[in-house]
């Protein structure tokens, strides 16, 4: 008995990353999905939300200013919501793409299929996972524009 519940333990643990809950809150949507794709909130933990949040006149060179409700509600749902496993761990800064983990699971993709202008950034998730959106990153779905399905 306990070796199966071991073995569920070690399974969800493996698993985790390649799905995450839907980014599902109405003005978050409007809010932070225009310039590009709404991040779900478990992409990035609780500080590095407050992170984001707590600069948005300065927001990677944008001004992504909010009203004070808009923001005190956004801040809520992301830090509700945050992430806490291996792609979040250990990630200090306000980058989803500078985890530790993250920069590990993609450091053998190709600068130039990285630069495109298909996918231009690493932060457009949803250029090569092609179910981002549901919150969908498992291997089977990532196709890379001009280079095709990564396996
Ligand atoms: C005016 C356009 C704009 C709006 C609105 C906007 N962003 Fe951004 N965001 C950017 C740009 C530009 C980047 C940098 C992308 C890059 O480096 O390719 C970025 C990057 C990010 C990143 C880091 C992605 C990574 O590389 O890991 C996070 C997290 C983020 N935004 C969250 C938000 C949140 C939360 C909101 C809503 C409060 C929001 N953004 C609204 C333009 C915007
Ligand atoms: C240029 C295409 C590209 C972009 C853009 C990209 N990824 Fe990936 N991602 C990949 C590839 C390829 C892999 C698989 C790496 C491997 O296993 O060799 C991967 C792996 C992952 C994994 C690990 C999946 C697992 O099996 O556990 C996660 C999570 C992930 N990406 C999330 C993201 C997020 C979040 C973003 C946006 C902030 C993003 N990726 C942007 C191509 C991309």
């Amino acid at each position: 008995m306990r070796r199966i519940i071991l073995g569920c333990v070690i399974l969800v643990s493996m698993t985790w990353a390649k799905s995450v809950p839907v980014a599902n809150d109405a003005l978050y949507q409007k809010e932070c999905a225009s310039c590009h794709f709404g991040y779900q909130p478990a992409l990035l933990n609780a500080s590095g939300w407050q992170k984001v949040m707590g600069n948005l006149q300065d927001h990677f060179g944008t001004d992504a200013s909010l009203s004070q409700k808009e923001h005190d509600a956004i801040l809520t749902y992301v830090t509700q919501n945050a992430g806490n496993s291996k792609l979040t761990q250990g990630n200090t800064t306000m980058r989803i793409s500078q985890s530790p983990y993250f920069i590990k699971e993609h450091r053998r993709i190709p600068e130039r299929l990285i630069d495109q202008p298909e996918v231009k950034s690493l932060s457009q998730c949803a250029a090569c996972h092609t179910k981002a959106e549901q919150g969908d990153y498992s291997e089977r779905n990532i196709v890379i524009p001009n280079y095709g399905r990564w396996e």
